[in-house]
């Protein structure tokens, strides 16, 4: 555990959880709870809940749970460690860090200051006669020289130690330089004359004679560079390698400028360029993918900040594609998704320096919604001038239309469908009514089926998280929620042992309890911190939710030990067989036999 447990009570007791989670969200206390509505999805009644006696938080509507640390974590996007040091922050403590946690901090507080020296490094060589070639086809590009100062364009020279030289002047190690991702280094046999051949070690910079563009992460630090040649050579763009400090799924580029916008979106272009002549056009709110497909981790930033996304990719088939597979992304977030089709231009930097301002904010508030991109897809398909083509389209876009929750939404892109497909609004709606009818019939009988199995529906609601054995899962799961109603109940559980329960999640849990309950610390969702996954955390609190009205009496914990035993046994034994099989086939015996 990188931090003592006394200060991690100190720090709790010093940032109460109302407190923190008040500075984000607005709490009104309802019965024995505060309520507001989540930060982390979309809804419009709070099922959002703070426990302050207790130390923790859980939504009801998307089943996150945990204690302070972990809100700030998930409300910051920090890891644990710069979540413990921003509430120690907060409340005005000093950190007592090991020195291994420390000293990891500690350097890549060294990279971030490095990174930052090299863009200013880059910066200053762009305005010095060396950095001409590179202005030069920035304002050739149309860029106008505030927007160089703002984003902190730059450009690296063309020698293969330019930055290398500066860097170390400052005092920089060439160990911190290769760590940061700037200088590389080659290992070259050379055969002397004599034939014997040595090994020599050859260092120099990452990037060279291209314009730079320092790619800056949410706190304001600067993370890495994107390189751009200036003329038709490989690559067009060279990237920072992944470092200690730069992770391209986790982070976006201009989101450090868009998170403060006052419009009500966030537009998410593909590139550098793109964000960058957007800002300049007025639109604030651009932010660039870092060359690599959008990523659960991006659409749960970019989630924090807003709940209007509009994606703004290139107009070709790549582009289009992308943009289709990044709808699905940022939808599990509970964000409303809209595309922007880019028509006369390649992409938004190319309309912005070919229309202007204007015509692209028409074009922003005319920006599709993805209903009717969606019908836009299916009509694609079909040839809607031939009569198979519109049956074939009315098919599948009253489908799609059955899956819209809203009478009206329903009615008013059934009559889309309708324009389209040269038919009356009323042959759409019996068509989507029918879809309806199958797929409410469907759900019932599926439904029957569940009640017949209620384990089906007994699966944890947190993502990543899936029982194997339902029937043990469950009595580990009521296990767990007595102990933690009454700790004390952990000394009948002294013959379960942890590789008994079923779920590696719960065993963990399980075996933590014990361990803290031998050493004599208190047992609590809030105490489970830094030593879980946010994932684990909301599992268990959501456990002890469920259960809140469980009476702890010592039988059904019994029963439970119990169950969750001959589940094991069973097991054991299946996995015996399976040895015995694996052992026959492997002697060629195939006969059978009594087992
Ligand atoms: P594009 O090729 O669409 O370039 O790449 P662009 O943004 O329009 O650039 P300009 O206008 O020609 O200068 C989109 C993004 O893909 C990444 C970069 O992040 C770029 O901004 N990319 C592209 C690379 O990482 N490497 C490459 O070689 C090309
Ligand atoms: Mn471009």
């Amino acid at each position: 555990m990188p931090f003592p447990e006394q200060f991690l009570e100190e720090l709790e007791a010093k940032n109460p959880i109302d407190e923190v989670v008040g500075g984000y969200v607005n709490l009104n206390r309802r019965g024995g709870r505060l309520w507001g509505l989540c930060p982390f999805h979309n809804e419009k009644t709070a099922s959002f809940s703070v426990v302050p006696e207790e130390g923790f938080y859980y939504c009801f509507g998307c089943h996150k749970g945990g204690g302070v640390i972990n809100f700030t974590m998930e409300v910051e996007g920090l890891d644990y460690p710069d979540a413990v040091r921003f509430l120690a922050r907060r409340a005005g403590l000093t950190v007592p860090e090991d020195e291994k946690t420390a000293s990891g901090y500690r350097y890549r507080q060294r990279l971030w200051e490095l990174c930052r020296d090299a863009a200013r490094f880059y910066h200053e060589t762009l305005k010095s006669p060396e950095g001409q070639s590179g202005l030069q086809y920035l304002l050739k590009r149309g860029m106008k020289p505030d927007t160089i100062v703002k984003f902190g364009l730059g450009f690296a020279p063309n020698r293969w130690d330019g930055l290398m030289r500066a860097m170390e002047e400052k005092g920089y190690t060439r160990k911190e330089l290769q760590d940061a991702g700037l200088v590389r280094t080659k290992k070259r046999q050379v055969q002397k004359e004599d034939g014997s051949i040595t090994e020599t070690e050859s260092c120099y910079d990452w990037f060279r004679n291209r314009v730079m563009f320092p790619i800056i992460d949410v706190r304001g630090s600067v993370i890495g560079f994107g390189g751009r040649v200036m003329d038709g050579s490989e690559p067009k763009y060279l990237n920072s390698p992944e470092s200690q400090i730069f992770n391209k799924r986790k982070n976006l580029f201009a989101l450090n400028v868009a998170k403060k916008t006052k419009m009500d979106m966030l537009v998410l272009t593909e590139g550098y360029m793109d964000a960058i002549t957007m800002h300049e056009y007025g639109f604030d709110c651009a932010v660039a993918s870092l060359g690599t497909a959008l990523t659960d981790q991006q659409a749960a930033m970019l989630a924090k900040y807003t709940k209007q996304m509009v994606l703004c990719y290139d107009g070709d088939e790549a582009g289009q594609n992308a943009a289709q597979r990044a709808i699905g992304i940022l939808e599990k977030t509970g964000v409303s998704v809209k595309v922007l089709k880019i028509q006369g231009a390649k992409d938004p930097d190319e309309f912005l320096h070919k229309y202007g301002a204007d015509r692209f904010k028409r074009l922003l508030g005319m920006s599709e919604d993805q209903a009717v991109y969606r019908l836009g897809t299916i009509q694609k398909k079909y040839d809607v001038t031939t009569d198979d083509g519109r049956v074939g389209f009315l098919r599948e876009a009253a489908a799609f239309i059955a899956t819209m929750e809203s009478p009206v939404e329903r009615e008013v892109y059934g009559g889309r469908v309708a324009e389209i497909a040269g038919v009356r609004a009323d042959a759409v709606n019996t068509e989507v009514q029918q879809v309806l009818r199958q797929s409410r019939y469907r759900k019932k009988k599926q439904q029957e089926k569940k009640d017949l199995r209620p384990a089906a529906s007994a699966q944890p609601e947190v993502s990543g998280i899936k029982y194997e054995n339902i029937r043990s899962a469950r009595a580990e799961e009521s296990l767990l929620a007595q102990i933690f109603l009454e700790p004390g109940l952990l000394d009948k559980c002294e013959g379960l042992s942890p590789e008994e329960m079923s779920s590696p999640e719960l065993r963990k849990v399980f075996s933590w309890a014990m361990d803290r309950w031998h050493q004599g610390l208190p047992v609590s969702v809030a105490a489970m911190r830094g030593d879980f996954t946010p994932e684990e955390q909301s599992l268990l609190i959501g456990i002890t939710q469920k259960n809140q009205s469980l009476t702890v009496n010592e039988q059904a914990l019994t029963d439970c030990i119990g169950l969750i035993k001959s589940e094991a046994s069973k097991r054991n034994s299946k996995d015996l067989m399976a040895a015995v099989n694996r052992r026959r086939d492997h002697t060629g015996y195939k006969g059978g036999g009594a087992l």
